[in-house]
């Protein structure tokens, strides 16, 4: 489209000519219509001269006036056409008069049922079961002057804490608080609090020790929202308020690494961000090299964050190859003009920008050397946009007395190559070789030799270690039927309460073919709506001749339960349009 913005081609906004500074919603919340309707006030800030028009993204949103804050006047407007990917442009005519630094608007506005940004639940979609839930989503739509209805990125919407308006008690009700650090509360619904405020019990341990990698945390609070289980995500970096899926509380904080990613956010992602989609390895390459040094300082370890990175290099190098087959969306910066961002999300920004940084590390002189960057980097470009050359233009200029080494690096293969990254580093491996032996004995071994076996296999290891040992199994060839019943019945798989466990087991069994497990892919499928985990077991399942109806009769049967990108993304991987 001609019209979007030249820096990014996902909005129509232009914060470069005229942008806004703050807002403030005053909503209803209408559960029976499915409507927000009220008011948000914004303050403008004009960037140019000669400008006298506000240019803002919305989607499905009836526009009722605007009004000049400070004369009371209303301003003309205009609502453009709708497209599904980009919605429309929203150009309000300012008063010519409209002094340079600062105007209040006000937008009167009501949202659609249909609004992408917001999702409506059931009671029957909570746990609790007995009221409805609403809760919002945007990131990878457009990012700046955005009003989907409320502002995506800046503005958690549940827990009336960070309203600027009074919530009305029946919703705030919906959830409840539990303190579980001196600036971290944990929100959710009564009947998961308990569990939840144990599992994230380390929250404060985690922030402090972000900080003395990164520098101070300066957003105040930090809480976290485990939302109902159709939640797309395993977390989403919200500022103040992480949300997270249901299926990290594990029972044993095993899978509290996703909850340190996100904390790591607060510098790389919500500090520093990206200029647009194309450069989203900045957000999530860094805060993925940073969230692995900070878990394996949680657990005392210096090897931790290589086993954690070689255990994601195998899922790259599948993605790469196997479902990506080394096209266009396997570069490290996509070209994502005219492109839904959403079509393009996939591991490669998180694992190719890992590896990036862990290359760059040690090319460069080690940790120490290393992180000292990356606080220059943050501390250089806090409160801003950026793009990946201005993140190099910085790391040249840093390393200034490094150019011949930086000059080393193919830094066209690594931006704009396509498959797997120029150059795979050697990974620490002592806590895979426990994992390598267990897997190759498992598929090596004779289907009448399996007395081997203990269930002490997995309780001696690590959570992570399983993690990593079914992992592997899933990339080796298939296991026989009777492998798989042996597994099953020593490691009580069927009945794990770890999901990142559950999905790898489940693979197993789909890649086995092991008929009886479909009921169960399929309740896993159900109960839950991560895309990583929902997208891959259909993928999966459409890979079996055997299951492929079951699961497209499935799909059907649930769409109407999905949220709303997944659904989206399903219909795609299945071509059912
Ligand atoms: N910001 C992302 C989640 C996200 C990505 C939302 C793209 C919408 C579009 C979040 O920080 C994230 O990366 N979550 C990961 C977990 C992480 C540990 C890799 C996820 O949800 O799987
Ligand atoms: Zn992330």
């Amino acid at each position: 489209m001609t019209d979007m913005n030249p820096d990014d081609s996902a909005s129509f906004s232009r914060p470069d000519e005229c942008r806004v500074t703050s807002l403030h919603l005053n909503l209803d919340v209408d559960f029976v219509s499915r409507t927000l309707c009220g008011f948000v006030d914004l303050a403008v800030k004009r960037m140019k001269d000669g400008v006298h028009n506000l240019i803002l993204d919305a989607q499905m949103i009836t526009i009722q006036k605007i009004l000049d804050v400070d004369y009371g006047q209303e301003l003309k407007f205009t609502l453009g056409e709708n497209s599904a990917i980009f919605g429309s442009k929203l150009e309000v005519q300012l008063p010519v008069s409209a002094s340079k630094c600062s105007h209040k608007i006000r937008v009167h506005y009501e949202t659609s049922p249909q609004c992408p940004a917001l999702q409506w639940l059931r009671p029957e979609q909570t746990l609790g079961k007995r009221h409805p839930y609403l809760f919002s989503q945007s990131q990878l739509r457009t990012k700046t002057n955005y009003m989907y209805g409320y502002c995506p990125h800046y503005r958690p919407f549940m827990p009336g804490a960070y309203f600027p308006v009074k919530i009305p008690q029946g919703i705030r009700s919906l959830t409840q608080q539990s303190i579980i650090g001196p600036r971290s509360k944990v929100w959710t619904e009564r009947e998961m609090i308990e569990e939840a405020a144990y599992e994230f019990s380390e929250t404060e341990k985690t922030l402090q020790i972000a900080e003395s990698l990164m520098g101070p945390y300066i957003w105040g609070q930090y809480d976290v929202l485990v939302l109902p289980p159709i939640f797309p995500f395993g977390g989403m970096e919200n500022p103040c308020l992480t949300y997270v899926t249901p299926t990290l509380i594990a029972g044993d904080k095993s899978l509290v690494d996703i909850l340190a990613h996100e904390i790591c956010h607060s510098w790389t992602g919500n500090l520093v961000t990206n200029k647009n989609w194309e450069h989203f390895w900045l957000n999530e390459g860094h805060t993925e090299f940073i969230e692995r040094k900070v878990t394996g300082r949680l657990h005392n370890s210096k090897t931790l964050p290589q086993f954690m990175a070689a255990g994601k290099a195998v899922e790259l190098k599948e993605i790469i190859e196997e479902v990506l087959k080394n096209g266009p969306y396997t570069r490290m910066i996509p070209d994502l003009k005219g492109v839904d961002p959403n079509d393009a999300f996939c591991i490669v920004p998180y694992e190719k920008g890992f590896t990036l940084l862990f290359y760059l590390e040690t090319l460069l002189g080690g940790p120490e050397v290393f992180e000292k960057f990356l606080r220059a980097y943050v501390e250089n470009f806090k409160q801003q946009s950026i793009d990946s050359n201005q993140w190099k233009d910085f790391l040249y200029s840093y390393f200034h007395d490094k150019t011949e080494v930086l000059d080393s690096v193919e830094w066209e293969k690594w931006f704009y190559g396509q498959g797997m990254p120029p150059v795979m580093p050697k990974y620490d491996d002592s806590f895979a070789v426990p994992c390598k032996l267990l897997c190759q004995r498992w598929s090596t071994s004779a289907d009448n030799d399996l007395d081997q076996f203990d269930p002490s296999d997995l309780t001696s290891m690590a959570p992570l270690q399983v993690v990593e040992c079914l992992g592997l199994l899933v990339e080796d060839p298939p296991l026989s039927l009777i492998k798989i019943q042996k597994m099953n019945e020593l490691y009580k798989l069927n009945v794990t309460k770890n999901s990142e466990f559950k999905f790898r087991w489940l693979r197993l069994c789909i890649k086995a073919q092991w008929k009886e497990s479909i009921p169960r892919v399929l309740d896993f499928i159900n109960e839950q709506g991560r895309m990583r985990l929902v997208r891959t077991l259909y993928r999966d399942l459409c890979g079996w001749e055997d299951a492929r109806p079951t699961a497209i009769d499935n799909f059907k049967k649930q769409r109407g339960e999905m949220h709303h990108i997944l659904e989206t993304m399903l219909s795609s991987d299945l071509k059912l349009g």
